[in-house]
């Protein structure tokens, strides 16, 4: 049956409220669980969440203090839990061997030394994370600093998390997951709902987006074509503001706009689309995301200064190394020949040493991204042409490549040592294997 589109609203995000608060530290305890919701009018689908939450709930941190969570596995198979974008030690990184299973619960520690970023936490658990981040098992974590809030941003009613996804349903609203399946996985979810909308003022609004899909790649434009700013990446605000009617986030990456709703009449109706079949699908269910429905004009001191942050130097790097993403036709991924394997440590990093990665995506068809545990990088170079500008010039966790090409970034591997994983992010080709271990000591 076809589903009529833009007839819910947008739910906000819950913001997580901590148990307790200290002058150095907030502590919140959650519980991974099944829970039923409605993602689409009328159905109730089977999902796993933290709290009950299957939108992403949102837990707030601000730098210097420390958050410290209690997550109590309440499903019925392992999890662990990576803050995506976090500098954390290993202990607290939720790698995919360190298993918290059904029935236990496993406190983690978030410093939150690093400067602000739209950060996100999900299930990690080797083989496992695919299906458990598919059926749910995600939240937001939006670190700020003085840095962030002392820019003139649109903020409280006007600055809104989006997590956008797909999603696979059966007739009767049940989750169907299958490894890999990602063209067959055809509806577009808004904060947990398929296709909703937002009643905006005609002013400016700030939209943290987040792609939290497993596989899909989505290219974000507005229905009449016309511009937005970014003005934020994976790790926090871009230098400078950057103009542009299209943007593409592969799994796990985040964007920080600006749309200025103000040049609309009151009662225009603008769908926010995505304009990129990857992976393929009806360009009716996955063309469209979320409508926004402009009303009356509202007061609106917001502004986005030309300068947003400076970025830290960039030192020249102690050494170079090549990466080589792989999917195999047997369907095994491969990083540099081999896939992930417990124990075996790929890449040996001295600790405080700055590197310079060329990855590759070897495959000639099928995109993959890139993502490394414990740092934010630097693009350097995308396919040969310096990034110096745009949405890749910010700080970075995430990284696309579509097929054959090959970008190189830039990192400082301080802070913790230990053995952390880097990886595709889409997450099937990480549960096949495509991920390796890199050892910072
Ligand atoms: Cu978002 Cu290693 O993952
Ligand atoms: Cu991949």
């Amino acid at each position: 049956s076809a589903l009529v589109k833009f007839t819910r609203p947008l739910p906000a995000l819950p913001v997580l409220s901590p148990r307790r608060r200290t002058a150095r530290a907030e502590t919140y305890e959650l519980r991974q669980r099944e829970t039923e919701c409605e993602i689409v009018p009328g159905l109730k689908t089977r999902v796993r969440t933290f709290d009950g939450c299957f939108a992403p709930p949102v837990i707030k941190a601000v730098r210097g203090r420390r958050t410290v969570i209690r997550q109590v596995n309440e499903l019925t198979v392992p999890t662990s839990v990576h803050l995506h974008g976090g500098h954390v030690p290993e202990s607290s990184d939720g790698g995919p061997m360190d298993l918290v299973q059904p029935g236990a619960s496993r406190t983690y520690t978030y410093p939150n030394e690093q400067a602000h970023a739209n950060l996100w936490f999900h299930d990690h658990a080797h083989h496992q994370e695919s299906e458990t981040v598919f059926r749910g098992l995600t939240g937001l974590y939006l670190l700020t600093d003085e840095t962030e809030q002392r820019l003139p941003l649109p903020s409280g009613a006007y600055d809104v998390p989006i997590a956008i996804r797909d999603i696979r349903l059966d007739e009767a609203g049940q989750i169907v997951y299958a490894m890999n399946d990602g063209k067959d996985r055809n509806l577009m979810l808004a904060n947990g709902v398929a296709y909703p909308y937002l009643a905006v003022a005609a002013r400016k609004y700030r939209f943290r987006i987040v792609n939290t899909s497993n596989l899909r790649t989505l290219d974000l434009r507005l229905s009449d074509g016309s511009s937005y700013v970014q003005i934020g990446s994976d790790g926090g605000l871009l230098a400078k503001p950057f103009t542009t009617a299209s943007l593409t986030l592969s799994s796990g990456e985040r964007a920080d706009i600006v749309v200025d709703f103000a040049r609309y009449a009151a009662g225009t109706r603008l769908v926010l689309k995505n304009a990129v079949a990857s992976p393929p699908g009806p360009e009716d269910q996955i063309g469209d995301l979320l409508e926004f429905r402009v009303g009356e004009r509202a007061e609106d001191r917001s502004r986005i200064p030309d300068t947003l942050r400076s970025l830290p130097p960039l030192p020249a790097p102690d050494r170079t190394r090549e990466i080589e993403l792989l999917m195999g036709a047997d369907g095994i991924g491969l990083i540099d020949g081999k896939a992930y394997e417990e124990g075996r440590v790929d890449a040996e990093i001295p600790f405080g040493s700055t590197e310079l990665w060329s990855i590759r995506n070897a495959n000639d068809r099928g995109s993959h991204n890139f993502h490394v545990h414990l740092v934010q990088f630097r693009v350097v170079e995308r396919n040969g042409q310096p990034v110096t500008a745009g949405p890749e010039s910010g700080l970075k966790d995430t990284v696309r490549l579509a097929p054959g090409e090959t970008v190189k970034v830039q990192a400082t591997f301080g802070g913790y040592r230990g053995d952390f994983v880097y990886h595709c992010h889409m997450i099937d080709h990480a549960a096949m294997g495509m991920m390796a271990t890199m050892r910072v000591g």
